[in-house]
């Protein structure tokens, strides 16, 4: 069964895919209306246009690409539903929700390698390439040339928080608190970051204690912040480090920010993961980050589901896509085989405790791995780089300070950009530490 929504349309606008009209809640995103209005296979790959679905929803992946009022390749779940909006799939070789181009694996077992394939064969290499640039590469032009965009304004603050999720604002909190002027800048359109991915009325366990109602603890970290004095600026975009380590924001809609600090702490969470089976590919395999963010949104990802993981995204998905009567069944990540299907998750192949394997019947596989830390602002601002089982994260002190000499000003890491697992609870004492050591570092220059 193709996704629903669980609720009424509180304000329904309508907005267009491919042409025909879709009903969509005003300032959802456009990925999000597309899925609730039953929609997986939003977008394609580029090489052989295989259709890909949304995984992350939160900018992290490719699979929301589309064409929006004549631009190509935008991130769909970054961008709000309005009236009219025209949303088109690109790449598209026949129809939108069918893959034509699978065909191919019928004649190539292993994969088409175009660089080489019947190459030097005189006359149908020339139309081999010709296919081939046809092919690849993602979307075309956009329909009109887009206008520059506005001119940048610069902004003088002691610390830059990047990221909006418990990490950031609770050391927006701890950093306002101490009377300095805390800006804090986050691409979501609202504060909260993965506490956001959690279903409204969920409760979890997020530092190791008893489950805690996600909801108001959210509510509670963001009037915190505000409280202190900290500046909170939704849909902006960090785009890197200009020289004299001025940082460059891009806020949705309004143009481009020149944000001037004496100090920054990066705050940006990570990456969700996508684990190495058959199959994760294909449009309905999703994080649970993002699937509990649909049901928060008022959207079922599917009817049979298919759960892979125990961490808390994944257990607070399962209990509030029951209530909302899918049928959910679980295992662990390990067990997965592969998932089979097309345009849309058929069934999967499981091990079984016996270790033999066996079909499972589902429409959407929500896997919670863990996931990857966002590291790469830290490394362009200079931090040092390590590796280890949580992937590449910037390498901090106990303070939380980024260990690198020769950084211009003062340079903090919090949260799980640093490697450590989601735990709010653990972020707020640790965003104390941060503070107390970002004020020492501040006085020690002057
Ligand atoms: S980037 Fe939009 S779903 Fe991943």
């Amino acid at each position: 069964m193709p996704p629903r929504r669980t609720r009424k349309l509180e304000q329904p606008i309508t907005i267009t895919l491919d042409g025909k009209s879709v009903e969509a809640e005003a300032g959802a995103s456009l990925a999000t209306a597309l899925v609730g209005a039953g929609h997986l296979a939003l977008a394609r790959s580029s090489k052989f246009h295989r259709p890909r679905g949304p995984h992350c929803l939160r900018g992290g992946c490719d699979g929301c690409l589309m064409r929006v009022d004549g631009v190509p390749n935008v991130m769909t779940c970054g961008v709000p539903a309005t009236q009219g909006a025209r949303v088109e799939r690109q790449n598209v070789v026949g129809v939108g929700d069918v893959d034509v181009m699978r065909a191919t694996d019928w004649f190539f077992k292993k994969g088409i390698n175009h660089h080489e394939l019947l190459t030097g064969v005189p006359g149908i290499q020339k139309v081999m390439i010709s296919f081939a640039r046809r092919v690849s590469g993602l979307g075309e032009l956009p329909d009109e040339t887009l206008p520059p965009r506005a001119s940048v304004e610069t902004r003088t603050v002691d610390v830059l928080v990047v990221g909006a999720g418990p990490a950031g604002l609770a050391a927006a909190r701890s950093l306002a608190s101490r009377k300095l002027s805390v800006l804090v800048v986050d691409e979501q359109p609202e504060p909260g970051g993965s506490l956001l991915s959690f279903p409204r009325d969920a409760t979890a366990p997020l530092g190791g204690g008893a489950p805690i109602a996600v909801e108001p603890l959210r509510r509670w970290l963001v009037d915190e912040a505000l409280a202190a004095g900290a500046e909170l600026l939704p849909r902006a975009v960090v785009w890197g480090v200009l020289e004299g380590f001025d940082w460059l924001v891009e806020i949705e809609g309004k143009g481009l920010l020149r944000v001037n600090a004496r100090a920054h702490v990066i705050a940006a969470g990570a990456h969700d993961a996508s684990p190495a089976f058959a199959g994760n590919e294909i449009p309905g395999v999703i994080s649970a980050r993002a699937a509990g963010r649909l049901l928060r949104d008022g959207v079922l990802i599917g009817e049979d589901v298919l759960v892979v993981g125990e961490g808390p995204f994944a257990t607070a998905f399962a209990a509030a896509a029951a209530k909302e009567g899918a049928r959910v069944s679980a295992v662990a990540l390990a067990d997965v085989v592969e998932v089979h299907g097309m345009s849309a998750v058929k069934e999967a192949t499981v091990r079984t405790p016996l270790g033999r394997e066996q079909k499972v019947d589902c429409d959407a596989v929500v896997i919670d791995a863990p996931p990857s830390p966002s590291f790469e602002l830290a490394a362009e601002a200079g931090a040092e780089i390590r590796h280890d089982d949580a992937g590449y994260s910037p390498r901090v002190g106990e303070d939380g300070r980024v260990v690198r000499s020769g950084l211009p000003r003062p340079l903090f890491a919090l949260g799980e950009v640093t490697g450590a697992a989601f735990a709010p609870e653990r972020f707020a004492e640790r965003a104390e530490q941060v503070a107390a050591a970002l004020v020492a570092a501040l006085s020690g220059e002057n």
